[in-house]
């Protein structure tokens, strides 16, 4: 064992959004004695604890008071799953999401495909119960390992208690900063199947006119090069994937809004509320392809805020005022209130609730 806890680290190199920040005490570690070392630390010197993973849905709004953790634990396991044909897989929390897609679909298990090419590490995805093309991470949970960072105790999540829903679970909200995830156990099937319903993927099939059979591998593929062509790449530019959730509004609203914009996308849910893209009220606004100094709105995705590095690169006050700026549009045009999806650190006033809750 050998924890390195080293002092005023900056924090750029660690979120894809390469905003300067940095932490007052870091340290990054590959293993768990580590881990709980660092936490017995942390409770000693009473320093609040942050956990980093893959750093891809994360704001730093500033620097990070405390001690910042970069969790880079590697591996994996697996076992026959409780159902016919399944396998648990239990991928630690440091290993990168896509290359779990890869190594999943090399081992011929399948479930991940439609989340190929997601940024981020393992550790991250049940945070905001990850999601792309149809699939969403609770719909191949199983269970995770998390430590509790006050106690440095061990314990074990059901698919129940981290109550996922849309873009949330419990750990942004009730236990929101409270654990640190070790492990992620999912539920993949030993026989080739395909989730292809969602449009864009469709749009895709229909375009590359496959003739053979699709197979999970093919779906991968596509799923890549809709996202190469969509979302930037954020090791040349800078972001955090989609900055906005997608508001649910209530159908009576969507209704009223649909006399006024019949080309409006829209999702109707079970539960009487219906899901408006987001990049659609932001593009409508006119916000696509703005720049404000060195932060933008990306030209292809109106999601997605970039920070842009040729122009001598942003701090995230400057992105969360570009985020503000979209908020009040769409507030204005459409009286629909934005919600920020990536978590925001290192506000001077913790209080202050940047997230549009
Ligand atoms: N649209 C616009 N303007 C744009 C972009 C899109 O009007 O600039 C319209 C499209 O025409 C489409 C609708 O908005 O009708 C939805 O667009 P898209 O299918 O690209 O999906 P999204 O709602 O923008 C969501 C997720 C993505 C996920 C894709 C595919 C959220 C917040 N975002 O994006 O997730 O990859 O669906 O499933 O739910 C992420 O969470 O970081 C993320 C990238």
């Amino acid at each position: 064992m050998s924890l390195s806890i080293q002092q005023h680290i900056s924090l750029q190199p660690y979120n894809s959004l390469a905003l300067p920040a940095y932490a007052e005490y870091f340290c990054s570690l590959d293993g768990e004695e580590d881990l709980l070392a660092a936490l017995a630390y942390a409770r000693a010197h009473q320093l609040q604890v942050t956990a980093l993973g893959g750093g891809s849905n994360l704001v730093l709004a500033g620097d990070i008071a405390g001690l910042v953790i970069h969790l880079n634990t590697k591996g994996y396991s697996y076992c026959n799953g409780a159902e016919a044909d399944s396998v648990d897989v239990t991928f630690a929390a440091g290993e990168n999401w896509h290359q779990a897609v890869l190594t999943t679909l090399e081992q011929g298990w399948y479930g991940m495909e439609n989340l190929s090419l997601i940024p981020g590490n393992i550790g991250a995805a049940p945070i905001q119960n990850i999601g792309a093309y149809g699939v969403e991470l609770e719909d191949i949970f199983v269970s995770l390992r998390a430590v509790e960072i006050a106690s440095g105790k061990l314990c074990s999540f059901t698919k129940a208690d981290c109550q996922f829903a849309y873009r949330d679970s419990l750990f942004k909200n009730a236990a929101r900063d409270q654990y640190i995830i070790l492990d992620v156990t999912l539920r993949l099937s030993t026989k080739p199947q395909v989730n292809t319903r969602y449009p864009a993927l469709q749009q895709a099939i229909a375009d590359a006119q496959i003739s053979e059979p699709l197979t999970p591998e093919k779906v991968s593929e596509l799923v890549c090069q809709i996202r190469r062509q969509k979302l930037p790449d954020p090791t040349i530019t800078p972001n955090a994937g989609s900055f906005f959730k997608n508001p649910l509004v209530e159908s009576a609203a969507a209704e009223q809004l649909l006399e006024r914009y019949p080309q409006m996308p829209n999702f109707p849910q079970p539960d009487k509320q219906t899901k408006i893209p987001a990049a659609w009220l932001i593009d409508q606004c006119g916000f696509k392809g703005i720049t404000r100094g060195p932060v933008g709105v990306h030209k292809h995705q109106a999601l997605v805020l970039v920070n842009n590095l040729r122009e001598g690169g942003a701090n995230g006050e400057q992105l969360l005022a570009l985020a503000e700026e979209l908020r009040d549009g769409v507030w204005k045009r459409f009286s629909i209130r934005l919600e920020i999806e990536p978590r925001v650190y290192g506000l001077v006033d913790q209080s202050k609730d940047r997230s549009g809750i």
